[in-house]
């Protein structure tokens, strides 16, 4: 399968495609995961990317292009579950063009609907492990063992555009884009909008029953 999550900051896009992904046997391919490794491993891209995520402005198109390419480029990569990625009309055509060279397409756009409040409950809550990024939630979606990730034990950290002036920032970028985004699927009957809240299981379910 080659599936597209798209939706607000806090969606919880992150934590269905983990899900999702380790389901399908695809790799997850998530750019804010890609971007906040390249900052962790100090790369030029990593560098110059920091700031804009820190305020919660979108990383320039031609930097995370290249780094989406480079990792989509891999033979692992005929399916995948992709967050975050395309986000802008410029990010889709590229994803567009290098999906038709593959011969790989799309096959269904998930479009995460919560409502603000929901969100700014989900993100001042967030913790996130360093080393894989899995996302918790100090009272949603608890790490068995207090405040270290299931997966691998790392203590679990707060993102640093997790605060409350970033978070406004960035669903205004997010709405910003949206409309052009999903538009630029619809036409090609490929969204799927799918209620995001509820647990984490419901929500699961109502991704499956869509895709
Ligand atoms: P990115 O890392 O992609 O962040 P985001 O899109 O803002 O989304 P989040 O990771 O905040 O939320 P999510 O939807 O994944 O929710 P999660 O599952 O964690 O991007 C970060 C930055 O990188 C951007 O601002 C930008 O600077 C840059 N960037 C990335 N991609 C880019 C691109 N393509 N172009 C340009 N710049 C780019 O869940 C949130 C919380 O809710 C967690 O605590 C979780 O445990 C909890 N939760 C999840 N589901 C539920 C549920 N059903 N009920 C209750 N709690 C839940």
């Amino acid at each position: 399968m080659r599936v597209l999550l798209v939706g607000p900051p806090g969606a919880g896009k992150g934590t269905q495609a983990v899900r999702l992904a380790e389901e399908l046997d695809v790799p997850h391919l998530a750019s804010g995961n890609l971007l906040r490794e390249a900052i962790a491993q100090g790369t030029t891209l990593g560098h110059k990317a920091k700031g804009y995520m820190d305020k919660g402005d979108l990383v320039p198109d031609d930097l995370v292009i290249q780094l989406m390419e480079a990792r989509m480029s891999l033979p692992d990569c005929e399916g995948f579950v992709l967050d975050g990625f395309p986000r802008t009309g410029v990010q889709a055509k590229a994803l567009d063009d290098a999906l038709e060279r593959a011969e790989l397409p799309l096959q269904v756009v998930l479009l995460m609907q919560v409502d603000r409040d929901e969100l700014i409950r989900r993100i001042t809550g967030r913790r996130t492990c360093p080393q894989c990024q899995r996302p918790y939630h100090m009272i949603y979606n608890q790490p068995k063992d207090n405040e270290t990730c299931d997966e691998d034990g790392y203590k679990l950290t707060t993102r640093p555009d997790d605060t409350l002036e970033a978070f406004a920032h960035r669903l205004d970028v997010y709405q910003a884009e949206a409309d052009e985004l999903v538009g630029h699927y619809a036409q090609g009957g490929l969204v799927k909008r799918v209620h995001g809240i509820g647990t984490v299981d419901e929500v699961h379910d109502r991704i499956a029953e869509a895709i």
